[in-house]
């Protein structure tokens, strides 16, 4: 039987030989590799910095440090992410404030955002979901007219444009991952692309002990210098082999993304007439990072793909339905219906550049027999519904 998994990194020679170079080059650590890395992704992004770190999830928790949130403060954030996007808002002791989402594109709703502004709001975190840029305009005009600084939780949207810029250019600093089935894929990693030059400084402070230059200045060469830790850092660097990985990946970058929008644009032709898709909204690029599914009976589908091989995920079952969260903050349910529902019938198909025209052949045709089946059980319910109301109906007459 096929096996075809959720998600599967794209590792070519070049990857190979880029990591093998490292491992003879005596430097293993944030060094030179991971400063090329830097200015490469700064110059495809067309942003001035670029501060790698060592997860998505650091680069949004040094960011909020960085500006200076802490307890008392609010930041805002969507209910349809992966937990870290809240983790990073707890670590630094601020509130985290879930407003609902819009159910045609699983992200934040500004109008959701301007509900919940209050004057201790510090930030507002969008989360691009499934790598479909959030509305950005609106956004900053609830932010900026308040001066609340925007961080865009970016984890599935490298490659993405709204309104022909890339994402990553659009706020005061845009958060990257470059998890291992993320499309661009560094084993583990992240990034903190921004314009703000004394933001960058701190989170690369930050990174590192709090300590003001990085290792590889201070052993790699013979000069003697002193060191000083000038506040509380972290130790979230990234490293010379995740940079060289990352590197190889950015230079192919391009085409492993128009092949994402390949087999996207497959699914989307294949699976629209069962209305389970989430649309392409208008003047922006997505960055096909996930292909997301709206279904009825979510677990039989899966049982379904699975019975035929075919792995599927749940990207995400909503921060506020969480256990953690239940017991720390109550239940949100009433408060945030679309991602309440949303939570309960998302479904993630396999989606990357790896995929072969046959695999995505044969996933089609497994979702579309499903898609029919279900279909088919939901017609039958309603025409049993429907019966029953006529017999009553008949009884009563
Ligand atoms: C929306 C979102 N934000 C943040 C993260 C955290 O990324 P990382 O694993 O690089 O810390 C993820 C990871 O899956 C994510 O999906």
């Amino acid at each position: 039987m096929r096996r075809i998994p959720l998600a599967r990194p794209s590792v070519s020679q070049a990857e190979i030989d880029a990591v093998a170079e490292v491992l003879r080059s005596g430097w293993l650590s944030a060094g030179p590799k991971t400063v090329e890395f830097e200015h490469e992704l700064a110059r495809w992004l067309g942003v001035r910095h670029v501060v790698a770190v060592n997860s998505c999830t650091s680069a949004l928790h040094l960011t909020l440090v960085a500006l200076g949130i802490g307890p008392g403060d609010e930041v805002i954030t969507s209910p349809i992410t992966f937990v870290s996007t809240v983790n990073a808002i707890l670590y630094v002791g601020a509130t985290p404030v879930l407003a609902d989402v819009d159910p045609v594109s699983m992200n934040i709703r500004p109008g959701e955002i301007a509900r919940h502004v209050s004057p201790r709001t510090k930030a507002i975190i969008p989360v691009h979901m499934a790598g479909q840029p959030c509305d950005m305009d609106e956004i900053h005009e609830v932010a900026d007219e308040r001066g609340i600084p925007v961080v865009e939780d970016a984890a599935h949207a490298l490659g993405a444009t709204y309104r022909g810029r890339k994402i990553g250019t659009l706020s005061r600093a845009t958060c990257f991952s470059f998890y291992a089935s993320k499309n661009l894929a560094a084993g583990d990693g992240g990034a903190v692309a921004t314009a703000d030059e004394e933001l960058a400084q701190r989170v690369r402070r930050l990174r590192f002990h709090g300590i003001s230059s990085d290792a590889w200045k201070r052993y790699g060469d013979t000069t003697l210098r002193n060191w000083q830790a000038v506040e509380l850092g972290y130790k979230a660097n990234f490293t010379d082999v995740q940079a060289a990985l990352a590197l190889s990946q950015l230079a192919r970058f391009e085409r492993m993304q128009a092949r994402r929008e390949e087999i996207a644009q497959r699914y989307r032709r294949a699976f629209e007439p069962y209305e389970v898709t989430f649309p392409e909204l208008p003047g922006r690029t997505h960055a096909n990072h996930l292909f997301v599914l709206k279904v009825g009976d979510r677990e039989l589908f899966r049982q379904r793909l699975a019975e035929a091989g075919v792995a599927t995920g749940i990207h995400f079952p909503a921060v506020h339905l969480q256990p953690y969260f239940r017991r720390r903050f109550g239940d949100l349910s009433a408060e945030l219906p679309v991602a309440t529902l949303l939570s309960q019938q998302i479904v993630s198909i396999p989606l990357y550049p790896d995929l072969t025209d046959d695999e995505v052949a044969y996933v089609i045709d497994v979702v579309t027999r499903t898609l029919e089946e279900l279909h088919a059980r939901e017609v039958g319910r309603v025409t049993a519904v429907r019966r029953t109301a006529l017999s009553h109906e008949a009884v009563e007459a």
